[in-house]
């Protein structure tokens, strides 16, 4: 995303959660494999990271970089010749950061409608001219999903800080 215009004075009007939604879609080919014949995990972590970002770019109206990835937790495996498609939403906004949420389906030859294969949440810190983090709008949600997932994106937070805590703790005073 390092080709993304920085505006001087992006918009901090809150934004409408569906107005941050990014969809991308591949067929998985032979270049994707494992040694095991399926889909690699970090091909399909590149795709949610990339539907992520486009996601965060939209909300913030410019250069958004990845901070952290909360989860990505995988279903079942995706094959070759699977059409993956990454859905991707920002949940949660902060001061700098967005957590985006990712959907990964695919369809599949012979199978009727959609298989949900995994679910990703990331971090993206919006960015200045100077790589600096920047102020990002508030995500408008819009409908009662939306405020669940606005409330479970302040859950991993609270965990992901209260896990940092008691490990900073463990390393000032030692395992015992
Ligand atoms: C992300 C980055 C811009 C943050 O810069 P920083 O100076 O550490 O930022 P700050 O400490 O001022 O924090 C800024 C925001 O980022 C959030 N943040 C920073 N690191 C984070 C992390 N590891 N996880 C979650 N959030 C994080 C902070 O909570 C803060 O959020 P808020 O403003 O909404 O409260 C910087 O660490 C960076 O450029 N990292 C590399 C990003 C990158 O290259 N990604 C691609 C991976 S190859």
């Amino acid at each position: 995303m390092a080709l993304d215009p920085v505006p001087e004075h992006p918009s901090l009007e809150p934004v409408p959660a569906s107005q941050s939604r990014a969809t991308l879609a591949r067929v998985m080919g032979v270049i994707d494999a494992n040694n095991y014949g399926n889909v690699h995990g970090g091909v399909i972590l590149r795709a949610v990271d990339e539907a992520g970002a486009v996601s965060a770019v939209k909300h913030s109206h410019g250069p958004a970089v990845t901070a952290l990835i909360d989860q990505m937790a995988f279903r079942e495996p995706v094959k070759l010749g699977d059409l993956l498609t990454t859905r991707a939403q920002v949940n949660w906004t902060g001061n700098t950061s967005m957590e985006v949420g990712v959907r990964i389906t695919v369809e599949r030859s012979g199978v009727e409608g959609e298989i949900h294969v995994g679910t990703a949440y990331l971090v993206y810190v919006a960015i200045d001219a100077d790589g600096e983090p920047r102020k990002v709008p508030p995500v408008r949600a819009e409908d009662d999903e939306d405020r669940r997932r606005f409330a479970e994106a302040e859950i991993r937070r609270a965990s992901r800080l209260g896990r940092r805590q008691a490990i900073e703790e463990l390393r000032r005073h030692g395992a015992e």
